[in-house]
């Protein structure tokens, strides 16, 4: 059987009950299962406020666009951010009307804090850190040097539903937290994700921002007493972003087993780790930094990448690449040739299969079958 590279698992009845509710209830749209998802998120990371998204990617543009109003940034505002990441976390910067500016990464694979310094200048308004893989890499050198510039931090925590720093989820010292529950992430639902912040009022902004700038959602609006509650104000234009109780029902069952998930993870990257350690030829991401990572990727490294693709490939192993530098990609290839380190890593990364059907014996096959790619 083919071996992919990323795969959901999910609990199919305890789902189908969630769901159940919804369609019982008549209610399937924001509230009901979304508030409880986001009371339940907020307890189990420790963030304030949290407003349940259809997807990161509309949570990465509505970060920026909060802040953008909140410190009124200009059109020459500029974000710095990493050329290694998926596309979203970089279109999010242009859909806000500013203007990404890359940096290079460090072996984590994460911003370097010295190449975010680089490229400070009295433009600078915000950095966009991308935990990937579940990887923390320099992040508290990141928060520190954002205090300094008093510039805002942005995590992309697309990977790191789980991941904690000191005990807690990773990201608390953050301006602003952004989850992503796609269907192949720590958390699967279908598509959705989550937004958090410390402060109300920029959560209230954003919840104004996902229902097209309208001050009281419908829900709220069906439980509300009285003549007018069909009354609503629209303060500014805003998008139709907002999740939904499907997809909330979905969360709710995950966000059960996410600790169980992702430790089981941690288990298959220590078995990768454990059969590639004395491999030549290779080198391994290393998460060093966050005490506990999520690990949605086990990443190596080579030279040779794409014929060990093609190889896996014919052995009905499906591996991927987490990412390419979005520098080769025209949309942003203006700023092609600024970050070698992020180039060659963009050359070099595999992502191993990593999940909770990923047996034992499918990582002996995996490793085993880079052994042999590489001795002959
Ligand atoms: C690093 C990163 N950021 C953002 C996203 C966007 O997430 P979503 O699919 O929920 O919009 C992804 C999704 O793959 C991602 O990998």
């Amino acid at each position: 059987m083919a071996i992919q590279v990323l795969q959901p698992k999910f609990r199919i009845d305890e789902t189908l009950e969630q769901i159940r509710e919804c369609l019982e209830k008549g209610w399937t749209g924001m509230g009901f299962k979304t508030q409880v998802m986001e009371e339940e998120w907020a307890k189990y990371t420790g963030f304030e406020y949290n407003h349940f998204l259809a997807s990161a990617t509309a949570g990465l543009h509505l970060a920026l666009e909060v802040f953008k109003r909140e410190d009124n940034w200009g059109e020459e505002a500029e974000v710095i951010t990493t050329p290694l990441t998926f596309v979203s976390s970089n279109h999010a910067i242009l859909y806000a009307g500013l203007n990404p500016v890359f940096a290079d990464v460090d072996e984590n694979i994460c911003l370097s804090p010295e190449a975010i310094e680089a490229q400070i200048t009295d433009k600078t308004v915000a950095v966009m850190y991308v935990a990937i893989g579940g990887n923390a890499g320099r992040y508290d050198e990141v928060v520190e040097l954002c205090k300094k510039h008093q510039i805002r931090l942005i995590l992309d925590a697309a990977h790191a539903a789980g991941s904690k720093l000191r005990g807690m989820q990773l990201g608390q010292e953050a301006d602003c937290v952004v989850f992503s529950y796609q269907a192949v992430k720590n958390l699967p639902t279908a598509d959705s994700g989550m937004i958090c912040f410390h402060e109300k009022k920029f959560d209230e902004l954003v919840r104004r921002l996902t229902w097209l700038g309208i001050n009281k959602d419908t829900f709220a609006r069906t439980a509300a007493q009285g003549a007018y509650k069909w009354r609503y104000d629209v303060q500014e234009l805003g998008y139709k972003a907002h999740g939904n109780s499907i997809m909330a029902s979905m969360a709710l069952v995950s966000l059960k087993y996410l600790e169980e998930d992702n430790a089981y993870r941690r288990q298959v990257a220590s078995w990768y780790e454990e059969e590639l350690a004395n491999v030549s030829g290779i080198s391994i991401v290393k998460h060093t930094n966050a005490e506990e990572s999520s690990r949605h990727l086990f990443q190596i490294r080579l030279q040779g990448r794409d014929e060990l693709l093609v190889f896996l490939n014919e052995n009905d192993i499906y591996p991927g690449v987490h990412y390419v530098d979005n520098s080769e990609y025209q949309l942003y290839s203006e700023q092609a040739g600024k970050c070698p380190i992020s180039a060659k890593a963009s050359d070099e990364l595999v992502t191993l299969p990593i999940h909770l059907n990923i047996t034992r014996e499918h990582v002996s096959l995996v490793c085993q079958k880079i052994k042999d790619f590489l001795n002959a």
